[in-house]
C-alpha cells in the first residue's frame, strides 16, 4: 500500500531501518491447479490421495486456488504493506518430465506462472523471495528412490539452475530448501509426511542428500544468478532438558544433534557431528557421504533462514512409564527421532496453539542468539513464524483472532530482543498469508492472517492482518 513509515514512538519496539516484513507460503499448500500448466504429480499429490494419510482425506487439488487468483493475493499483500513475500516453486511445474537420470525439458508454462507472479509482486513494490523446495518432489524421482538417491540431489542442482537463470534477474533471494528435517525424518522415518516411508536408514541417507542438494543448488544459483543471494531455511529447535539431570542433558544432546547440528555443521563447518554419527552407527555407516560432498555443502551462504514455532522439551525415558510425545507422535507410531529410544517429549502445561504446540517466545530469542553465535557473519532471517487457531467469521464478517495477535506480539518482541542483543536479523516472514493445506492436517488448521472460505475462495483479512499491517507501517511493535 505504502512504503512510507510512521514516525518512531518512544514506547514502541522499533525495528532497524530497512527491516524486511513479509509473509510466507508454499506451492502445494496454496496453488491448487495440480493438473494444469503442464504440471505432473508430486509426492504430496500421491500421499494426499492415499486413503488414511491426510485428515478427512483432504488434498491440495484446489487448495487456495492461488494459481488462478495470484493477482488478487498480491493485491492483498500490497494492501497490508508487505515489503517481501516468500513463496515456493513447484518443481513438477518446471521440469515435469524429470527422471532420476535426466532433468528433461523446461516447461515454459511453469516458468511463465512464476515469472508473472514475480512481475506482479515487483509492480506492487514487494520483493520476491523464492524457496526452491518446499516438499513437493516430482513423483518420478521418488519412484527412483527419492531423497535416498544421490541422483535426486544432482537433478535438484540442475533444476535450481533453471529457476535461477529464468528469474534471478528479478529475485534477490533464493532459499534452496525449506526444513530438510521434515523432508528427511517425517518423510522417511515417521512417515507422517510424503512419501510416507518408515525406514531410519533411508531417513539418514535423505538427510545427507538434502544437504548435498542444498550445496549443489547454492552453486547453481551463484552461477546462474550472480546478483541474487543464497539462503537455506532450517527448522531449528530450542531444545530444553526437563531437569538438570545428566540423563536429561544427554536426551537434549541427541535431539539437538539430529535436529540442529546435522544440518548446521555440514553447512557451517564442513563436517557431520561425530556424536550423531556414533549415536546412529547401528542404523547406518554413513558411507553415503562421498569424498568432496562436504566441500560442496559448506560453500558460504548469505542468509540463514530460521523457522520457529515452539520449544522442544525433552526428558530421559525409562520403560517404567508409558512414553509421552507432546506433539502426538507417541509410542506405537514410528518416530522421527532415530536412535532416541530413551528420549521422550513430555507433555507441557501452559498455553498452546491449535496444533498443540506450546507458546514460548523466549525460544525465539534464544535460538536466534545461538544461530548468531554459531554462524558469525551470516545474516539471519526468520523465514517462518506464526500460529494456528480455530478462527471463526463472526456475524459481522470479521475474524477476531486475538490469540494470534498475542502470539505475534510475543514473538515479534522476542525477535526485537534478539536484534538488540546483537543477532543480525534482517527480516521476518509470518506464516502464513492465507489459511491453507496444512499437510497431514489438511484444512483443519488455520495459520493465515487472511481467512479463506474453501467453498467460495473468498479471502477475509483477520484482525491479525490489520495488526501486522500496523506493525509494518510503523516498522515497530507498539506496546
Ligand atoms: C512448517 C512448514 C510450513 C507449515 C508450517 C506450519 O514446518 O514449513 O509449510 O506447515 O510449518
Amino acid at each position: 500500500m505504502t512504503t512510507t513509515q510512521a514516525a518512531p514512538s518512544t514506547d514502541a519496539l522499533q525495528f532497524p531501518a530497512g527491516f524486511l516484513w513479509g509473509s510466507a507460503t508454499a506451492s502445494y499448500q496454496i496453488e491448487g491447479a495440480v493438473t494444469e500448466g503442464g504440471r505432473t504429480p508430486s509426492i504430496w499429490d500421491t500421499f494426499s490421495h492415499t486413503p488414511g494419510r491426510v485428515e478427512r482425506g483432504e488434498t491440495g487439488d484446489v487448495a487456495d486456488d492461488h494459481y488462478h487468483r495470484f493477482r488478487e493475493d498480491v493485491a492483498i499483500m500490497a494492501r497490508l504493506g508487505l515489503t517481501t513475500y516468500r513463496f515456493s516453486v513447484s518443481w513438477p511445474r518446471i521440469t515435469p518430465q524429470v527422471t532420476a537420470d535426466d532433468l528433461g525439458p523446461v516447461n515454459p508454462e511453469g516458468i511463465g506462472f512464476y515469472s508473472d507472479l514475480v512481475d506482479e509482486l515487483l509492480a506492487a513494490g514487494i520483493s520476491p523471495s523464492i524457496t526452491l523446495y518446499h516438499w513437493d518432489l516430482p513423483q518420478a524421482l521418488e519412484d527412483a528412490g527419492g531423497w535416498t538417491s544421490r541422483r535426486t540431489a544432482e537433478r535438484f542442482g540442475e533444476y535450481a539452475e533453471v529457476v535461477a537463470a529464468a528469474l534471478g534477474d528479478r529475485v534477490p533471494l533464493f532459499i534452496t530448501l525449506n526444513e530438510p528435517w521434515c523432508s528427511a525424518y517425517l518423510g522417511y522415518a515417521s512417515g507422517v509426511h510424503a512419501p510416507g516411508r518408515t525406514d531410519d536408514a533411508a531417513a539418514l541417507t535423505a538427510v545427507h542428500h538434502l544437504n548435498l542438494a542444498h550445496g549443489l543448488a547454492a552453486a547453481s544459483i551463484r552461477r546462474a544468478a550472480p546478483t541474487s543471494r543464497v539462503a537455506l531455511t532450517l527448522n531449528l529447535a530450542w531444545v530444553r532438558p526437563q531437569t538438570d539431570s545428566p540423563e536429561d542433558a544427554e536426551a537434549a544432546r541427541r535431539v539437538d544433534g539430529l535436529q540442529n547440528r546435522v544440518f548446521l555443521d555440514p553447512v557451517l563447518k564442513g563436517a557431520y557431528p561425530a556424536d550423531v554419527q556414533a549415536d546412529t552407527a547401528a542404523v547406518t555407516d554413513w558411507s553415503f557421504v562421498q569424498p568432496g560432498d562436504l566441500d560442496v555443502i559448506a560453500a558460504p551462504i548469505d542468509v540463514l533462514g530460521v523457522n520457529y514455532y515452539s520449544p522442544t522439551h525433552v526428558r530421559h525415558w525409562t520403560r517404567e512409564r508409558p512414553k509421552e510425545h507432546a506433539d502426538g507422535h507417541g509410542e506405537g507410531k514410528a518416530s522421527p527421532w532415530i536412535a532416541c529410544d530413551d528420549v521422550e517429549f513430555p507433555f507441557q502445561h501452559g498455553r498452546k496453539t491449535d496444533m498443540g504446540w506450546s507458546i514460548d517466545p523466549r525460544g525465539m530469542t534464544e535460538l536466534l542468539l545461538r544461530v548468531a553465535r554459531e554462524a558469525p557473519g551470516c545474516e539471519i532471517m526468520v523465514t517462518e513464524n506464526g500460529a494456528a487457531f480455530p478462527d471463526v467469521i463472526d456475524a459481522n464478517g470479521r475474524v477476531i483472532d486475538t490469540d494470534r495477535i498475542d502470539y505475534l506480539r510475543g514473538h515479534l518482541a522476542a525477535v526485537h530482543e534478539a536484534i538488540e542483543a546483537g543477532a543480525p536479523v534482517t527480516g521476518y516472514y509470518l506464516w502464513s498469508l492465507l489459511d491453507n493445506f496444512e499437510w497431514a492436517w489438511g484444512y483443519g488448521k488455520r495459520f493465515g492472517i487472511v481467512h479463506v472460505d474453501y467453498n467460495t475462495q473468498v479471502r477475509t483479512p483477520k484482525d491479525s492482518a490489520l495488526f501486522y499491517a500496523d506493525v509494518i507501517r510503523r516498522n515497530a511493535l507498539t506496546r
